[in-house]
């Protein structure tokens, strides 16, 4: 495997993920990780990830020097390539302008990192300082008309480094580059397989189940959908989903996600109707992340009294993916930023006294799909855009009531159905409406009216920590709006949120 040690930079999953594209298994940990614990788990190569902060100021991340010492191939990113010259002999300055944007970067060497490319690519830069000289401890292998040192490698250790990031797909050959890195550099073998994956998973979950009985909550969302495919296969009939209706769930969802069910598991399904439960809790409650937490409670009760129910149930399985395992700080090697709660990880088990399975917790989300496409669950549901665990509540803003949801749920159900006839669902990463506390003033007919308003949003991304607003044609967003105003009793404005996040989020709340 390769590590990632991350500095705090928006990219270090995106740079896991190329790697596993190469069929290699690749593992995020924290950028203070000692050296002798790196020795430890015997990567086959470390990656130093790009990160916000600048190498001489007070507090900036640092790694362990003496990893560079492990005799283990070290490729830093940027901030990455900074440690590495300041530990190893360089000098790093400010330059006096970020550079942000593409670079053409002419190759010096064209061995190891840069076998097999053209003399010149086209790069992605961002960064605030750069590798201004170096010692000859190091050699450049590539330079830009204002970088002098796009790449370097040491002339004694395996050590690179480059300014540029190869893992954006603004640098067209980065792959390659990347490639180069982890199997000709590292030598590591492309071995990483889903299938492979997917049968090692059932074969351990068969072997920690044994006769037990497992239970698994399922939302219609892929995540928990593969969850319950893996588990079926490994342990039929053993297997005890549970659905909890909310009331917080999209136009028809219950329906779904039971018609779903009967057509792929002939397993024990309960479902809870629980939607007086959790308004009740909501009422009068406009904070988010007490609206966060209050269903994340009700979910934790609600489970519970269910599972108790449940006859020889030891185990639950949660769809905790890899990006949640990170984010959480569940994994003790493992960066951590807690930016939203995210009620899916941690907390239920715990309460509950099951033991935990979490078979996809290795897993980025286009894994997730790509497996539930092996397991044979319908392209319609693998593709599916995420949604939130606190489903419409963090979308009907400020407090959630009954009737505000039949309003957004509607409109949700356009914003949908019209993306999906304009044939781009799949080319957005998720799509939907958003009820806003505001209303305005409109027309309708004669008469004024005093209503709500929607706001539609659409994002692209590919790792759901940075995303852009989709580009969505105008005629859409036309079609979108006429339908919402005419068809949904309250809304008389539509508009549609141009944000990006960083700095918006993607959900409101
Ligand atoms: P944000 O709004 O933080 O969302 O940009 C990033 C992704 O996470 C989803 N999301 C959640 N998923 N429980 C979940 O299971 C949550 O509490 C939660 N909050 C946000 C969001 O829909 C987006 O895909």
């Amino acid at each position: 495997r390769i590590v990632v040690l991350d500095f705090g930079s928006q990219y270090a999953q995106l740079i896991a993920r190329r790697v596993r594209e190469q069929n290699v298994y690749c593992q995020i940990l924290r950028h203070d990780l000692s050296a002798a614990r790196i020795a430890e788990l015997a990567p086959k190569g470390i990656i130093l990830s790009g990160g916000p902060s600048s190498v001489y100021q007070d507090g900036a991340p640092q790694c362990d020097p003496e990893l560079f010492k492990l005799g283990i191939p070290v490729l830093g990113i940027c901030y990455g390539m900074q440690l590495a010259c300041k530990a190893l002999g360089g000098q790093v300055d400010s330059t006096t302008t970020r550079e942000y944007g593409h670079a053409k970067c002419e190759i010096v060497s064209g061995e190891g990192l840069f076998e097999d490319l053209p003399g010149e690519i086209d790069v992605w830069m961002s960064h605030g300082d750069q590798v201004s000289s170096i010692t000859e401890s190091f050699s450049a292998l590539a330079k830009t008309s204002t970088c002098p040192y796009a790449a370097i490698v040491h002339n004694d250790l395996p050590v690179y480094g480059m300014q540029f990031h190869p893992e954006v797909t603004h640098t067209p050959l980065g792959g390659k580059v990347l490639a180069n890195f982890v199997r000709g550099i590292c030598k590591c073998e492309p071995n990483w397989h889903l299938s492979d994956f997917a049968e090692l998973t059932i074969e351990q979950i068969r072997k920690q189940v044994g006769d037990r009985r497992v239970i698994c909550g399922l939302s219609g969302g892929v995540d928990s959908s593969v969850v319950a495919a893996l588990l079926y296969k490994a342990i039929g009939s053993q297997l005890t989903c549970i659905l909890i209706d909310n009331g917080l769930l999209r136009k028809n969802e219950q329906s779904l996600v039971i018609d779903e069910f009967s057509n792929h598991f002939k397993t024990d399904l309960h479902v809870v109707n629980a939607e007086d439960r959790f308004l009740a809790s909501l009422a009068g409650i406009t904070e988010p992340q007490e609206k966060r937490r209050r269903i994340g409670h009700d979910f934790i009760e609600c489970f519970k009294a269910e599972a108790e129910q449940i006859e020889n149930a030891h185990f639950l399985a949660q769809g905790t993916l890899y990006p949640d395992v990170i984010e959480s700080g569940a994994d003790p090697d493992g960066p951590a930023a807690t930016i939203k709660l995210h009620h899916n990880v941690g907390g239920l088990p715990e309460e509950l006294g099951f033991e935990l399975i979490e078979p996809l917790r290795d897993l980025f989300k286009d894994e997730v799909r790509r497996l539930g496409l092996e397991l044979g669950l319908p392209e319609k549901l693998v593709w599916r855009h995420p949604f939130p665990g606190p489903g419409l509540a963090v979308r009907c803003l400020g407090e959630v009531t009954r009737d505000k949801l039949v309003v957004l749920r509607a409109a949700d159900a356009i914003v949908i159905e019209e993306i999906e006839a304009a044939g781009l669902y799949r080319d957005t990463s998720q799509t939907f409406a958003v009820l806003l506390p505001v209303q305005s003033v409109g027309v309708m007919g004669d008469a004024r009216t005093y209503d709500n308003a929607i706001a539609i949003r659409s994002v692209n991304t590919d790792d759901f920590m940075t995303a852009d607003w989709s580009r969505l044609p105008y005629d859409l967003l036309a079609r979108m709006s006429t339908r919402i105003i005419n068809e949904v009793q309250g809304v008389n404005r539509v508009c549609y949120d141009i944000s990006s996040k960083p700095p918006a989020t993607i959900e409101w709340e």
